[in-house]
């Protein structure tokens, strides 16, 4: 896969905005800079603009083109990004004219994707839709561009496509969809052994940037990348969540939503969304501190839940960093009808506990506490008492009488409770509650 850049690259970065854009140009502007920062560039500067339509030959008009041009040079710039989707012919258009190479939105965020890409489904995923977007664009003068090695939008298999074929390419493209098949088919088997064990499934989600990586730790202690960029979790990984009050969980954290995610985008990323469709609660994860962009961002993200097929599943909404809003650890209703809300600081763990409780919740339902003791301790009833409860405590008497209490679901309850009552005709539970 791309070799990464070693030297930031000066980008000059164009937002524009357009009627009925969802946000202004200055936000739109932040969050092309993000973008563009979590790709490794360096923004030496910036063009905005508003139109009433796009220019079809170079989407923003002739006169701030050529003021483009004019930055392109004055600063030295190696690469221009539009946070737009642009036709092959327009990028095409803007590169002539600009002398340098020219990256869209879609081509920013599969950049970063293969940057972030670690399983290996995940790089499948974005190969696939790296060499799918540049088919599209395999007609345009690359020569001008030839001595750029590599870089925001060109890293990849960009880079070795650009001499090759379109029928290379397309036998590129068809391995690739039968290896990601195959890796998929992997991972379908692997759910299935979890539905099969009936482990739920806690699925995070959320915006990009909004903290899932950091709560991932908070609430698994495990060591996941957390960096402060956009998309730093591309591949979902997944965690044993232990919550004293119900049966362990799986913890499965996801790639950050964007803001009008591309479509072409949405359909390569099904697969590692699919964690999110059989999961059985979501946590959905907001960024409190952003009151401008928050209910938008809630609204995008819900949105794409709906497309994949996962707007009917049960949401806590976990409204993080409230260290930086002078916020306390509370929880409260939802907004509107919606989803129960928890307020914490992924990042300083206050209010951890309380959405840990909130999680418990939902999954304590069909949970027995047990306390029993046997006058003996059997080797394989102890070895499978520890497989299907949660043992919360045991004690061994100087006599060899086992004491011993747990957390298991009634179905489990069901099998289990003969054996302990067989182990010994005198063993009865000590109590029962729950
Ligand atoms: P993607 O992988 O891009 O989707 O991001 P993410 O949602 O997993 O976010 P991540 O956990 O990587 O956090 C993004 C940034 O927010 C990091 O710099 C974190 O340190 C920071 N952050 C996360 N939680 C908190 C918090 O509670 N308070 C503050 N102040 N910062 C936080």
């Amino acid at each position: 896969m791309p070799p990464s850049i070693t030297t930031r690259q000066r980008v000059v970065v164009v937002a524009v905005e357009l009627p009925g854009a969802d946000m202004g140009v200055q936000d739109d502007l932040a969050e092309a800079l993000e973008l563009t920062r979590a790709a490794g560039g360096e923004v030496v500067d910036t063009l905005t603009c508003r139109r009433s339509q796009i220019d079809p030959a170079l989407f923003i008009g002739r006169g701030k083109a050529a003021e483009l041009a004019e930055r392109v040079g004055a600063t030295c710039a190696e690469l221009v990004i539009f946070n737009q989707p642009l036709s092959p012919s327009q990028e095409r258009n803007l590169e002539r004219l600009l002398q340098c190479p020219v990256v869209d939105r879609i081509g920013l965020i599969l950049d970063i994707f293969a940057r972030r890409a670690r399983s290996h489904e995940g790089k499948l995923q974005v190969e696939l839709a790296q060499l799918r977007h540049l088919s599209t664009r395999l007609v345009r003068g690359w020569t001008h561009l030839e001595r750029q090695k590599g870089g925001i939008g060109l890293r990849g298999p960009g880079e070795s496509q650009l001499e090759t074929d379109r029928r290379l390419l397309r036998v590129r493209l068809r391995q690739l969809e039968a290896r990601l098949g195959r890796a998929v088919g992997q991972r379908i088997n692997s759910r299935r052994q979890r539905t099969r064990s009936e482990t739920p499934t806690v699925a995070l989600v959320g915006y990009t940037n909004s903290g899932k990586s950091t709560l991932f730790n908070a609430l698994t202690s495990a060591e996941v990348f957390a960096a402060d960029l956009l998309f730093a979790t591309l591949d979902s990984t997944l965690r044993r969540l232990e919550l004293p009050q119900c049966e362990p969980l799986v913890l499965v954290d996801t790639v950050g939503f964007v803001r009008n995610l591309p479509h072409e985008l949405v359909a390569a990323f099904r697969s590692t969304l699919e964690e999110v469709r059989s999961a059985s609660l979501l946590l959905h994860v907001v960024d409190s501190a952003r009151d401008d962009q928050r209910a938008l961002m809630v609204q995008q993200v819900n949105g794409v839940l709906e497309e994949i097929g996962a707007g009917d599943i049960p949401q806590i909404e976990v409204m993080n960093k409230i260290d930086l809003t002078d916020g306390v650890p509370r929880r409260s209703a939802g907004e509107a009808g919606g989803p129960p809300r928890v307020w914490l600081s992924a990042r300083g763990g206050e209010g951890i506990d309380l959405l840990r409780d909130a999680v418990g919740e939902q999954f304590a339902e069909g949970v027995s506490h047990q306390r029993w003791h046997l006058p003996r301790c059997d080797g394989r009833l102890r070895a499978h008492v520890f497989r299907v409860a949660k043992v919360r405590h045991e004690h061994f008497d100087p006599d060899g009488g086992w004491q011993v209490e747990f957390d298991v679901r009634r179905r489990e309850l069901g099998q289990l409770e003969p054996l302990l009552a067989a182990a010994a005709t005198d063993a009865r539970p000590a109590a029962e509650s729950g």
